[in-house]
């Protein structure tokens, strides 16, 4: 089976009991002020229990400045701590290696008072030297935070679009001081972000990082070539796994179509103990198998953990066969997707079948 139910051994020390994880999947159940919601602590449990060896919270907001959403989990202050602790201590007794994706959105943190960006732009404040300083503090103040929780680890959120992706577009980034230009300037504040939390928590913490290594929706200039550039350095920061965000996990680069897939590439260029986890539109259990074979070393879902919490348990039944979106609500609901995912998910093309909320 691909080696899909064999354990991982992290850098730092964690053993990961098999290689399916758990995406990061925003689902703005969180209560206004960022506390955990009993919602978002359902379903996450859930997916524990089905078997998800490891779980990602979502995307959880590591200040004020950075949060974008209604509903977003909260790293940002000490009266977080209660709900994640709870949190951590429950997915770990379901068996879980669970760990916190620390998010800062950047222009896109529609909630911040204001955002911060590469440069000044008509609603958004190019990041001061101050700004970035805070921002690196507040990064290593979530981690921190999160270690005390009992989490296994955080992964550092570096990709889709947000803040410290926009640093590393080419097209996003026309800084010309330290934190702009080249690729090593554009992945300062990246890698200084990574290397401040690596020497700030504890040596059998696990730090990770998700990257967008090529453009997806819109073109901001992400090359294949600097991505695995950035891997290897990051690697020499210290993280245990990058996590590559993709559409399909087998795919080649847009700009070099017939050459190898992504996931291959990075493989051959990280060191043999950093892991690779690799998302992108697995459904089935030869999707996952063929992300294997490229070379990921924990096969990442999104969509089918939505409607399949127990995915590891059920997709190595032959008979298996995933359900694909739209999904009727009932469905969902029965899947512990409460009615702040509900909400996120009818806001989404194509998601939910029908229209109106199950409840609330
Ligand atoms: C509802 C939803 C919420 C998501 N939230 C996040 C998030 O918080 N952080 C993140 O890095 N990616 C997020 N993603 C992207 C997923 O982690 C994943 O990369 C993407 O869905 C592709 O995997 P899939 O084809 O298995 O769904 C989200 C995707 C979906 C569908």
């Amino acid at each position: 089976m691909s080696g899909l139910k064999e354990a991982l051994k992290l850098r730092c020390g964690v053993v990961v009991p098999g290689r399916l994880a758990l995406a990061p999947l925003t689902n703005t159940q969180s209560l206004p002020d960022g506390c955990l919601g009993e919602d978002e602590r359902r379903w996450l449990l859930r997916r524990a229990r089905g078997g998800f060896p490891w779980i990602s919270t979502c995307a959880a907001y590591i200040s004020d400045q950075g949060k974008a959403w209604e509903g977003q989990l909260g790293v940002a202050e000490d009266a977080h701590l209660p709900g994640l602790t709870r949190l951590a201590g429950d997915l770990r007794a379901a068996g879980a290696v669970a760990v916190v994706q620390l998010h800062h959105g950047g222009a896109l943190a529609s909630l911040a008072p204001t955002r911060l960006s590469t440069v000044d732009a008509p609603g958004q404040r190019g990041a001061t030297p101050g700004d970035l300083a805070q921002v690196r503090a507040d990064f290593v103040a979530a981690a921190l935070r999160c270690e005390a929780a009992g989490f296994a680890g955080v992964e550092v959120h570096g990709a889709n679009g947000y803040l410290l992706t926009q640093f590393l577009a080419p097209l996003d980034n026309p800084r010309t001081d330290a934190y702009g230009g080249d690729l090593a300037g554009r992945a300062r504040l990246l890698r200084e972000v990574l290397q401040d939390i690596r020497a700030a928590v504890s040596p059998g913490f696990a730090v990770g990082v998700r990257l967008s290594p090529v453009d997806l929706w819109s073109q901001r200039g992400l090359r294949l070539a600097d991505s695995v550039q950035l891997g290897r350095w990051l690697a020499e920061d210290g993280v245990d796994w990058v996590h590559l965000s993709l559409m399909q996990a087998t795919a080649s680069a847009p700009e070099d179509p017939s050459g190898p897939p992504i996931a291959t590439a990075f493989r051959a260029a990280l060191p043999g103990d950093v892991a690779l986890q690799v998302a992108g539109a697995v459904w089935t259990l030869a999707d996952a198998q063929a992300a294997r074979a490229a070379g990921a070393d924990q096969v990442v879902l999104g969509r089918a953990a939505i409607i399949h919490p127990d995915w590891p348990e059920v997709a190595f039944d032959l008979a298996f066969s995933p359900s694909r979106p739209p999904w009727p609500l009932p469905a969902l609901v029965a899947a512990d997707v409460g009615t702040g995912l509900q909400r996120y998910l009818l806001a989404r093309p194509g998601m939910v079948l029908g229209g109106a909320l199950s409840r609330g």
